[in-house]
């Protein structure tokens, strides 16, 4: 069967670019293959946190997955640092992936430019992300655009660790959902929506009350045309609109654009449409973090379940390796 894997930070707030374009696909995946969800812990340390805000926001983070709908009877959900293959893989990652490719990522550059603390492991972010995938032999990975390039990364990776050692990992693909895979920031659509502060004007989060959403969409920047088109080079702002309006009905944004001549009514029902597909969530979300003893029981049975899989694979990478056995 199947294998996919994927992962979510625990950092700041889920906004609507994670739902559309990373856990909704994930809730369709999970009854398509043999399927595990992790919340990557290790990954939110890259950037100095605050260990009671990051404790909080993990456990957070995992009822907001199972709002969303991952089902654990179907899955498997657990935290990265519960399972400790994690971060051992990593370092034979580290010591696979060049200095120069880790020096290319997108990602790090732009967070790095920013100023302010860079740690070494925001540099070599990219190497756990690999030790994540290759860890359950994942065909599959679903995931929004900006994780391409990585996903790239851990490709060359299992190749090349497998070509200097003999074979040892399934080479992963990334899989990218038909609407949302790229969501923009509602208020500069050229660049990405993220997560960011409570109150930012261009960003939804899933917990956002239905007016805040209403009032962010209907001040969304778009253009002085009226036409309404999917043309994300010439429309930006439309575009986005029209991916969000998609992705939230289950339509490419082409087939969304079908029938509107104004901007009015597009925001109108992307607005109607959000709420919709959120008020559900955000529900199953109360009644989840009512009973976070749930939770933690939930996450230690995904943990149990991950550790057996990661572990048969770490055996065998170090073996091939040259590590001498205990
Ligand atoms: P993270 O936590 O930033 O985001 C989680 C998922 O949400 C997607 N996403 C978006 N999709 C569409 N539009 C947006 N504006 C948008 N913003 C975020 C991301 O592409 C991602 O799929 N490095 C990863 C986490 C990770 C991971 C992994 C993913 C660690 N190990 C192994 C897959 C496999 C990250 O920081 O995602």
């Amino acid at each position: 069967m199947t294998r996919v894997f994927s992962g979510i930070q625990p950092t700041g707030n889920v906004h609507l670019g994670n739902v559309l374009g990373a856990l909704v696909p994930w809730t369709e995946d999970q009854h398509r293959a043999d399927s595990l969800f992790c919340v990557v812990d290790l990954h939110a340390l890259t950037r100095p946190q605050d260990p009671d805000e990051l404790r909080a926001t993990t456990l957070r983070l995992t009822q907001i997955l199972l709002a969303v709908g991952l089902d654990p009877e179907v899955c498997t959900l657990f935290v990265q640092s519960h399972v400790p293959q994690h971060a051992e893989l990593a370092w034979l990652m580290e010591c696979t992936a060049a200095y120069g490719e880790l020096s290319r990522m997108t990602q790090f550059k732009d967070k790095s430019g920013k100023g302010g603390f860079v740690s070494a492991g925001l540099f070599t972010y990219p190497a756990l992300m690999a030790s994540d995938i290759l860890l359950y032999d994942t065909d599959l990975v679903p995931v929004g655009d900006d994780q391409r390039q990585h996903v790239e990364l851990t490709r060359d990776l299992a190749e090349r660790f497998n070509s200097r050692y003999g074979p040892t990992f399934t080479v992963p693909q990334a899989t990218f959902p038909k609407a949302g895979a790229r969501i923009m920031d509602l208020q500069d659509p050229t660049a990405k929506m993220s997560k960011s502060e409570d109150q930012a004007p261009g960003t939804i989060l899933l917990l956002d009350e239905p007016k805040s959403i209403e009032k962010k969409i209907k001040r969304a920047v778009t253009d002085t045309e009226s036409e309404v088109r999917f043309d994300v080079a010439a429309k930006p702002g439309v575009s986005n609109l029209l991916s969000i309006l998609g992705a939230a009905t289950g339509r490419t944004p082409e087939e969304a654009a079908a029938g509107y001549e104004q901007y009015g009514p597009l925001k109108a029902d992307t607005a109607a449409a959000v709420v919709e597909r959120l008020a559900p969530i955000q529900a199953r979300y109360a009644e989840l973090a009512a009973d976070p003893g749930e939770t933690t029981r939930l996450l230690a049975v995904g943990a149990a379940k991950a550790t057996e899989l990661a572990a048969a694979t770490v055996t065998r990478a170090k073996a091939n390796i040259g590590l001498l056995p205990r």
